[in-house]
């Protein structure tokens, strides 16, 4: 047997006594539920000393403990370091903030009421990785992923992993390893597995395992299979491996793929693409890292979907099980790799380096979206015996997908199987492209993989000049265009997805990196955006976006020109009034590689303005010779609506101990013509009514014409309204259902 209950109401208080550990009483503790933040912080200029303190978890809960019962708790992550107690009982810790770990409970549960203590320590200890020297981004703090109960009969099933075989040959198999963790002896025990897609069987096989006591792994094959549906980008076909051992029954999702990276490219299932990425940091507004499952797959949503890349680096440490399901269901590629940022530390900390290998794989190895491990911390310096190490953990545990780490000085040893760069020369504005080899020092071509590019050479906030803005996209432009023109490069993940927290040290001092394509609360509405999304085959939706706010005054020498539009129409008409005064063509001289090259107008009639006056401008689209979308300019947009759009309009109640549900609600001041308004500043309140809450303050100011407010389900059913005003509008009322 191997039931789960989720265990996500807790009590909590911020300090610690180590009396706490021997004492079942809550006072002065405020109830909260998981995915928690040990403090909720502001948007910007705060302390990141802030939420750098030691807390206690307390939870009560009453068992009826059972005769060859088995009991075990997981965290799924507790930022940074974990201390557990079962009724003043100390059953363990865990070291890390980015892997789950578990704790078995049965020897020190009670009959009747029990109770756990968890010590978190969320102060940046340089015993852990990545801290020990500057790191940017934040570690946050808290029990910040769910937290379940396991139960189990003495043969305690811990993990089984799933691995595609031979995929492109006619002996296409999946090889499966089980994690047992047994406390009996249990020869010649009877071992099935299913294979199912779609829910439906597809194949099955008996075998026989003599299961000894204590800790063992197992492996099963189900042989050549026929009539497999290849896992893919454009078709993420799941299967699920069901394993019955006993009453155990457990089932895991996995695909089957092939994956190489090879000096001249990158092929999946043999079939060569270009890998087209940006970067995530699992943080948002306020809460940092606790945010539930809907938001965790709704960021793989916006990547994959809204922005249009094919790939994500988790930089830099594993990210949610939420998130990687999402990109195994939609077929976004990841690049996952180990907590650290520059810094190596001592040898207890290298060790806990290696483990974190471990947990990584251990934890993703099921997900078909995971195509390379990064097992070198991120733009260290050269440590040949520590990355032997990584490479080999990474290796010992999976044949099937290949390492990589990432690098930023030239010549780095090669230790991986892919070299992977921050090659913050391309997309450089002297579009100083470096070759592979001179990156590599090595005089032969190796598979390379780019892992960053403009970040914090080009920060751009969403209300920056347009200028300013035109430029970030521009350099996320040539940076793929540079890629994609030569084969010896597998991919470019630019920095980065989203804007992010961080400290003082970088940015612009306000703890905030303006790195990302999106800002903080995902709108993806800076420029950049529009370069990847212009990249889509029309037939998947028809982009057109204009760089330009069309004003005089917002761009050097007075006027409008130049201008970019990041499109993936054929051509373009520009509409000045209702004159056509330019007919625009992809850039293809500037940009020879990408698919949807930028158009460029630089000039149009002398004199425009003297001659025709300041009129609106009208973009219209052509893709097969019909126009497929317009775009229209006030000559001088005034505040006409306040939009309020939710992510979802039906959210989940929660029974007992399930964690919350949130959905996303963005306001968007826009003009008469449904435009934003890019530099609005007002202050906005919002109201909200029904059982939810918003996470966050409740008044705060438009940032560049939007902002959004993530709420939480309070646990009842009902119906949710919310709306918000700023001085000059008020906003539609959306309603959400909470079922
Ligand atoms: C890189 C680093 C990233 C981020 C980025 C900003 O060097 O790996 O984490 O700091 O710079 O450009």
């Amino acid at each position: 047997m191997k039931k789960i209950i989720p265990f996500n109401q807790w009590y909590y208080k911020e300090e610690y006594h180590d009396s706490d550990a021997g004492n079942s009483s809550m006072e002065g503790m405020t109830a909260v539920t998981v995915p928690h933040t040990n403090k909720e912080i502001p948007f910007n200029y705060f302390d990141e000393g802030c939420y750098q303190f030691v807390s206690c978890y307390k939870k009560k809960f009453h068992w009826k403990p059972a005769e060859g019962q088995r009991v075990f708790i997981r965290f799924g992550a507790v930022a940074n370091y974990g201390e557990v107690f079962l009724n003043g009982q100390r059953l363990g810790e865990h070291k890390g903030a980015y892997s789950a770990f578990e704790l078995e409970m049965t020897d020190a549960l009670r009959d009747g009421e029990n109770w756990l203590t968890v010590k978190v320590d969320s102060t940046e200890r340089e015993d852990i990785p990545p801290f020990g020297y500057l790191v940017d981004y934040l570690g946050y703090g808290g029990i910040y992923r769910e937290v379940e109960l396991i139960v189990s009969d003495m043969v305690y099933v811990e993990a089984m992993h799933v691995a595609p075989v031979d995929v492109l040959s006619d002996n296409i198999r999946a090889d499966v390893k089980v994690f047992l963790n047994s406390m009996s002896d249990r020869p010649k025990a009877k071992a099935r597995i299913r294979l199912l897609k779609n829910g439906e069987p597809v194949h099955e096989v008996d075998s026989a395992v003599d299961i000894q006591t204590g800790k063992q792994v197992f492996e099963l094959s189900t042989g050549p299979l026929k009539n497999i549906t290849l896992w893919d980008t454009g078709n993420p076909q799941l299967y699920e491996m069901e394993l019955t051992l006993g009453d155990t029954v457990i089932t895991e999702r996995f695909g089957f793929r092939d994956i190489s990276f090879r000096p001249e490219g990158f092929y999946l299932n043999g079939n060569k693409i270009k890998l087209v990425g940006l970067n995530r940091h699992q943080s948002y507004p306020y809460v940092g890292y606790a945010m539930p499952k809907r938001a965790q797959m709704k960021d793989a949503d916006i990547l994959k979907d809204e922005i249009g890349v094919n790939i994500v680096r988790t930089s830099h440490y594993p990210q949610s099980s939420h998130f990687l399901d999402r990109c195994d269901e939609i077929g976004l590629l990841v690049f996952e790799e180990i907590p650290g940022w520059q810094y190596i530390g001592d040898d207890g900390w290298k060790n806990l380096c290696v483990r974190n290998v471990h947990d990584m794989i251990m934890e993703g190895f099921n997900h078909p979206s995971i195509i390379l491990w990064g097992v070198r911390i991120n733009e260290s310096q050269n440590d040949f015996e520590l990355y032997e190490r990584t490479n080999r953990q990474a290796h010992d545990m999976d044949t099937t997908r290949p390492t990589g780490g990432v690098k930023y000085i030239e010549r780095a040893d090669f230790q991986e199987d892919v070299y992977v760069m921050n090659e913050f020369q391309t997309g450089h504005s002297q579009r100083r492209h470096r070759d592979q080899n001179i990156s590599t020092g090595l005089n032969y071509d190796v598979p390379f993989l780019i892992s960053e590019f403009t970040g914090a050479f080009h920060p751009t906030k969403r209300w920056d000049d347009t200028s300013h803005r035109v430029d970030m996209a521009l350099r996320h432009a040539w940076a793929h265009d540079e890629v994609a023109l030569d084969d010896r490069i597998c991919g470019a993940i630019g920095w980065c997805a989203f804007d992010y927290n961080t400290h003082y040290q970088f940015g612009p001092g306000d703890r905030v990196c303006y790195h990302g394509v999106s800002d903080m609360y995902r709108i993806a509405k800076k420029w950049t955006a529009a370069v990847y999304q212009s990249q889509k085959d029309p037939s998947e939706g028809v982009v057109m976006v204009p760089a330009t706010l069309w004003v005089n005054g917002d761009i050097d020498e007075c006027g409008f020109l130049p201008m970019y539009v990041f499109t993936n129409c054929d051509y373009v008409e520009f509409y000045y009034g209702d004159k056509l005064a330019r007919r625009l063509f992809p850039h293809r001289r500037q940009f020879a590689g990408l698919k949807h090259a930028p158009m460029y107008m630089d000039r149009i009639q002398e004199n425009i303005w003297d001659e025709w006056g300041w009129e609106d401008a009208t973009f219209v689209g052509y893709v097969d010779g019909k126009p497929a979308i317009t775009k229209k300019f006030a000559k001088n947009p005034i505040p006409h609506q306040l939009s309020c759009t939710a992510d979802d309009h039906v959210l989940k109640a929660q029974k007992e101990d399930e964690p919350y549900d949130v959905t996303r609600v963005v306001f968007e001041a826009l003009d008469q013509y449904g435009n934003s308004l890019d530099y609005m500043m007002d202050s906005i309140e919002f109201t909200i009514e029904g059982p939810a809450e918003i996470i966050g303050p409740k008044a705060t100011t438009m940032q560049g014409g939007c902002i959004a407010a993530w709420i939480k389900t309070t646990g009842a059913p009902g119906q949710v309204t919310l709306w918000a005003r700023t001085s000059k509008l008020e906003s539609n009322k959306v309603t959400i259902r909470i079922e």
